[in-house]
């Protein structure tokens, strides 16, 4: 099953990064993908037998929720081909995209809804016009599994101006513990340069080389700017967020929270099963 296929509480992951975009505004959506992964392609299309069995049963609710996944966007599907990293796996939007700016979110990120993010990224580009990056403070140990940017606070201005990106730098190497993660709001102009982006750390083609250029580089669209996110974020790919994932979720539900809210804390203190 591919991973952004996991189920978090009721959902697979991919639905919450789906919503994610659709919660604010952001109706046209590519994804990208690869051998193996058409069951995402299933998940957001119509389950006609399914539908009619549910509404022949009355069961209104269920239906409702079935549905909800083919209605929340125009998506549209291409595939990577051979996997030759992020860099290139943005590249492949390039046709779609055109001109416009526009947002890449990482199928195994997950952004609690209840943290405002992604909204505030696309304001900063407007604003800026250049392209936005999402940062989180990490433990200095914890790094070398990211990007990580060097950045300088603008004055008056709750982002930051980014001076420096290194791709998963090692512990010595890194410039800050400021962590990439997967979410962008890029300016087009990210296409050219990831054309001519060398294959780099993993001799993969690295979006944080190409906006390295951008943020260093002069140009149109050029410069790189940050947005130092402080909510819940998990990461689906890591065995313990992805279980920290569907408990902070499920225990915030109305449905499974008093439940869960109940059996837990003597179950975490060994008192019940
Ligand atoms: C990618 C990016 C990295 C970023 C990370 C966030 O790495 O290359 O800069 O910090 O996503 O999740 P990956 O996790 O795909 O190796």
């Amino acid at each position: 099953m591919p991973k952004e296929m996991l189920p978090v509480v009721d959902k697979p992951a991919i639905q919450y990064v789906v919503e994610e975009a659709v919660n604010v505004g952001l109706h046209d959506l590519l994804m990208i993908t690869g051998r193996n992964k058409r069951a995402l392609e299933d998940h957001f299309d119509r389950v006609p037998s399914l539908e009619s069995t549910l509404e022949g049963k009355g069961d209104t609710e269920k239906l409702a929720s079935v549905q909800a996944a083919s209605k929340l966007g125009d998506i549209h599907y291409v595939r990577q081909g051979d996997p030759h990293g992020l860099g290139h796996a943005v590249l492949r939007a390039k046709q779609h995209v055109g001109e416009e700016a526009f947002a890449v979110l990482l199928g195994d990120d997950l952004i609690d809804a209840r943290d405002e993010l992604l909204g505030t990224m696309i304001d900063v580009q407007a604003e800026t016009g250049g392209s936005v990056i999402a940062l989180i403070e990490v433990e200095p140990s914890e790094i070398s599994a990211y990007g990580c940017a060097d950045v300088q606070p603008i004055e008056g201005e709750s982002y930051v101006r980014v001076n420096r990106l290194v791709e998963k730098p090692s512990v010595d190497e890194a410039p800050s513990n400021l962590a990439l993660i997967g979410r962008y709001v890029l300016h087009p102009a990210v296409f050219e340069v990831l054309e001519r982006t060398a294959p780099g750390r993993g001799d993969e083609i690295q979006l944080t080389d190409a906006l390295q250029e951008l943020a260093t580089g002069e140009g149109e669209g050029y410069g790189v700017y940050g947005v130092v996110f402080r909510g819940r974020r998990y990461d689906t790919g890591d065995k313990l967020s992805y279980l920290k994932a569907c408990v902070q979720l499920a225990i915030d539900s109305e449905d499974l929270g008093p439940g869960l809210r109940e059996w837990l804390p003597g179950f975490a203190a060994g008192l019940s099963k």
